[in-house]
């Protein structure tokens, strides 16, 4: 099995780095061995070239003097050659391997028997060798026979240094070596920087899932981008507000469904017992003169029982929900309905008025008359509760696409942030009388219609509910 480089576990900023270090390492490698062979061939090659060059004319100014055996004449022309910067020696062999002249001039008589000297002193062309002295010195060696005509006489020889070269590469490939680790070092802090800049996001992204999974709905990630991990975060936040609201809904239809229950049934048990008190109270009316006193009692005992029955109801709308049957409604028929039904209701008072605008464009709608009738009933009620002795309402409808908005409109004195937050749960009420169920049933029913509710109030600055329901196409 391949063994893996970094463990499994690895941050994806480590592999990220790594990755980058390995490649350009792998590349300065590359480039540094390239550099280095390039650089070798070209002095090498023109060290070679020069050489020979110069071994050539020595081999050639020297035949006049081989020719006549001019010892003198040949000595001359080593030492002119030899005087060369480079030159460490130039001499003059004899296809024995006996030295006939050198630039030392001890050198003279010895036989050489080295295979370098027996290769250069049977040279038959030019030739070059290529070795390093017992000293450390590298030495090109060139070899050229000298030829008297056609006969080959003696080699012509001579020997270049070529440790200034030598040095040269090796201080080229020191430089690209100290280049390489600067450049190494600056890759690294490069590829740290750029690794923590990409990962980072990912990062909050995994942090941000962590959150979600222990419940933490309330998480966003910060959108800093518009590649593509900003649209993955744009992505992530859209799924979780969308998360938060279904288990929002969730928890709300539960907790409406097992309050529902509740109410329906404490209704369905109080129902009896109410027709019982007011047929007794009807019965004592009937009877014998009653004082006074007692007739008043009588008429508070009726009152309570007939906000007991409001209520009743309440819980049976709230708890035991009728589904909708939708039709095509009037808008304004049910509107003046429910306007003449508060006109003569004790609860509202007289110094409230009612002002209503309905758009001709936006008059039908499908809905259940009777429950059309109960929402606009409690928004209306509610908002002259909430005025008091006196005030304004104005309700307007508008058309928008396929629906028709209604827009019920109070001066009164608004709802506070967190009591808005909790208007449409079920026994949330901020009156002594109320029920907190009159917000509820109309959420309820508006959402059986397919329609959308929404409030919007600050406090001392009143308060509109819009209520949008389906038009007419
Ligand atoms: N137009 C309004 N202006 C100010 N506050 C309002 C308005 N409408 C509703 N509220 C607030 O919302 C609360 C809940 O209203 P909801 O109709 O559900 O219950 P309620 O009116 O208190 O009781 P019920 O309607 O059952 O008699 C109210 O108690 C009130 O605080
Ligand atoms: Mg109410």
């Amino acid at each position: 099995m391949p063994r893996r480089l970094l463990p499994r576990t690895a941050s994806l900023q480590t592999r990220f780095a790594l990755q980058a270090v390995l490649s350009t390492v792998g590349l300065f490698v590359i480039v540094m061995i390239l550099v280095l062979y390039v650089q070798r061939r070209a002095l090498l090659s023109s060290v070679e070239a020069s050489g020979l060059e110069i071994a050539k004319i020595f081999a050639f100014s020297s035949v006049p003097a081989v020719a006549n055996g001019d010892y003198l004449m040949l000595q001359h022309v080593v030492d002119g050659i030899a005087s060369e910067p480079r030159a460490l020696y130039a001499m003059i062999l004899l296809p024995s391997g006996e030295v006939f002249v050198h630039s030392t001039a001890r050198e003279r008589g010895h036989v050489y028997r080295d295979p370098l000297s027996v290769r250069a002193a049977a040279a038959d062309r030019a030739i070059v060798q290529h070795y390093v002295r017992d000293d450390g010195i590298p030495v090109f060696d060139f070899a050229v026979p000298v030829f008297v005509l056609t006969e080959r006489r003696a080699t012509a020889r001579v020997g270049l240094s070529i440790e200034r070269e030598m040095a040269g590469i090796t201080r080229t490939g020191l430089s690209i070596v100290f280049l390489g680790l600067a450049a190494l070092t600056f890759s690294l802090v490069w590829a740290a920087y750029q690794s923590r800049k990409l990962t980072r996001p990912v990062e909050a992204l995994v942090k941000g899932t962590r959150e979600i999974v222990r419940g933490n709905l309330d998480h966003r990630l910060p959108v800093r981008s518009a590649d593509e991990i900003g649209q993955l975060a744009e992505a992530f936040n859209k799924m979780v507000t969308e998360l938060a609201a279904a288990r929002h809904d969730l928890i709300t239809k539960t907790r409406m469904a097992a309050m529902g229950e509740i109410s329906a049934r404490v209704a369905h048990e109080t129902r009896n017992p109410l027709g019982a008190l007011t047929n007794c109270l009807h019965l004592l009316r009937r009877g014998k003169p009653i004082a006074q006193e007692d007739a008043e009692l009588i008429e508070i005992m009726e009152a309570e029982v007939q906000r007991l029955n409001t209520m009743v109801s309440d819980f049976l709308a709230f708890g035991r929900p009728r589904p909708p049957r939708a039709d095509r409604v009037d808008l304004r028929e049910v509107l003046t309905r429910v306007l003449g039904l508060l006109e003569r209701d004790l609860a509202v008072s007289p110094g409230i008025h009612i002002e209503s605008s309905v758009d001709p464009a936006a008059t039908i709608v499908w809905a259940d008359a009777a429950q059309l009738q109960q929402v606009l009933w409690n928004l209306l009620l509610n908002a002259a509760q909430a005025m008091g002795e006196t005030g304004k309402i104005r309700v307007t409808t508008s058309r928008r696409d396929d629906m028709v908005e209604v827009a019920i409109a109070d001066d009164g004195p608004g709802i506070a942030p967190d009591a808005l937050a909790k208007i449409f749960d079920p026994f949330f009420t901020t009156r002594s009388t109320g029920s907190g169920l009159g917000l509820a049933i109309v959420k309820r029913i508006v959402d059986d219609h397919g329609g959308s509710i929404r409030v919007d109030s600050k406090p001392g600055a009143g308060t509109t509910v819009f209520v949008s329901l389906c038009g007419e196409r």
